[in-house]
């Protein structure tokens, strides 16, 4: 059997990782500012994370939720203290996609609503309710489009408003920071004065932290630069570090009923151990003040290279905008260069999704490659 070709990949195959590195079957190292997709939030084969998931595998890896689990308790009860939303409860899935199909779900179930408002560029992911509300049409099958979105400007919230006025606004899904739409935030004021206009038209408000969540941009959630409580919360990839696992974080105030939700595999003890594991690494090594730090530093350079148009992020969630088309130069990093980057929907935005463990040296190593790769880019050598 051959697989279905979905994938456009690179021509290097990994084959062992450590730390913000990984390997080919040569041998060659490649230092990965990516994560693959963001997903690398404590860096590869962490030893810890390597011994709790080894003695999970070898205990119970699984049993269904017909029965009690005290490792999904222990997995919410840190997420929360981590987060700062010990009050909120939590539902374990499997995938981002699965932690935003939920939320639609859980918002549409608490006010009867079916109309989303999401946001251009926006990506929420690949299954039903998810991918209706990603703003590319091209990924969306006509069985996806069972309910009405409007797609709203980024930087444009007037239209929001007078839309959430109509009242038949089920939820807002945003990104806390917008990332394969090329790393933009959405501005603090916008995030408080949309929380409360959902508030007061009975609109429930998603927060997709999937890719900005856990510890990310220096906060463990992308939009804590501001006051809001969200409804839902969703995260996912760094969150089991490779492993599959994401949640839905849910206020309070809503409340649950038996069967309302349901996965086979979700919070299974294996991908709790992961989970588990992550949270410790993140606190233990103070990973969120490290992305923070980081991230500063490395904008901070950045922004002094010729050529480059803009730098924009928080902590290591980064967009390097140049003013022409990136992919030669990003496989220039790659084959030349030795170093894993990300692309963006905008062809000339590159993403820096590094593991929060970067240390100064290493971050120094990526700041030579990329000057010198920069430097043959605008020479006009790669295009
Ligand atoms: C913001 C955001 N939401 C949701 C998803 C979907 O996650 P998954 O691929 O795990 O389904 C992604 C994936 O890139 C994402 O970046």
């Amino acid at each position: 059997m051959k697989l279905f070709e979905v994938y456009s990949r690179y021509e290097i195959e990994p084959v062992k990782g450590s730390g913000s590195w990984v390997w080919d079957e040569k041998g060659t190292q490649y230092l990965d500012f990516y994560g693959g997709h963001a997903v690398i939030s404590i860096g590869h084969a962490h030893p810890h994370y390597v011994d709790l998931i080894q003695k999970q595998i070898a205990k119970l890896p699984f049993y269904s939720n017909a029965v009690p689990n005290a490792l999904q308790e222990e997995l919410a009860l840190k997420l929360g203290q981590l987060s700062g939303h010990e009050d909120y409860q939590l539902f374990l899935c499997n995938s981002g996609a699965e932690a935003n199909e939920n939320a639609l779900k859980l918002a549409s179930f608490q006010n009867g609503r079916k109309k989303i408002i999401a946001f251009k560029n926006g990506f929420h992911g690949r299954t039903s309710a998810a991918v209706n509300t990603t703003d590319n049409p091209k990924i969306q099958a006509p069985i996806n489009k069972g309910f009405e979105v409007e797609f709203h400007e980024w930087e444009e919230p007037e239209s929001v408003w007078e839309s959430l006025k109509q009242k038949d606004v089920c939820a807002v899904i945003i990104e806390g920071v917008q990332g394969i739409g090329g790393i933009h935030m959405p501005k603090n004021s916008f995030l408080e004065k949309l929380e409360k206009q959902c508030r007061k038209h009975d609109t429930l408000l998603i927060l997709d932290e999937v890719q900005s969540g856990y510890g990310r941009t220096g906060n463990f959630f992308g939009f804590q630069t501001s006051n809001i409580r969200p409804d839902l919360i969703t995260v996912a990839k760094g969150m089991g570090n490779g492993f599959p696992i994401g949640g839905v974080l849910i206020h309070p105030a809503i409340e649950s009923r038996l069967g309302m939700l349901g996965s086979t595999f979700g919070g299974s003890h294996l991908a709790c151990a992961a989970g588990i594991a992550v949270l410790d690494i993140i606190e233990e090594e103070n990973l969120i003040r490290q992305a923070a730090k980081n991230g500063k530093i490395l904008m901070e350079e950045l922004r002094k290279f010729k050529g480059v148009k803009e730098v924009r992020g928080r902590g290591l969630m980064i967009g390097i905008e140049l003013p022409f088309p990136t992919k030669a130069l990003r496989n220039y990093l790659l084959y030349e260069k030795e170093v894993f980057v990300g692309s963006s929907s905008n062809p000339n935005v590159i993403r820096l999704l590094p593991p929060l463990t970067i240390d100064t040296d290493e971050i120094d190593i990526f700041l030579y490659k990329f000057k010198k790769s920069l430097k043959q880019a605008r020479k006009g050598q790669l295009i």
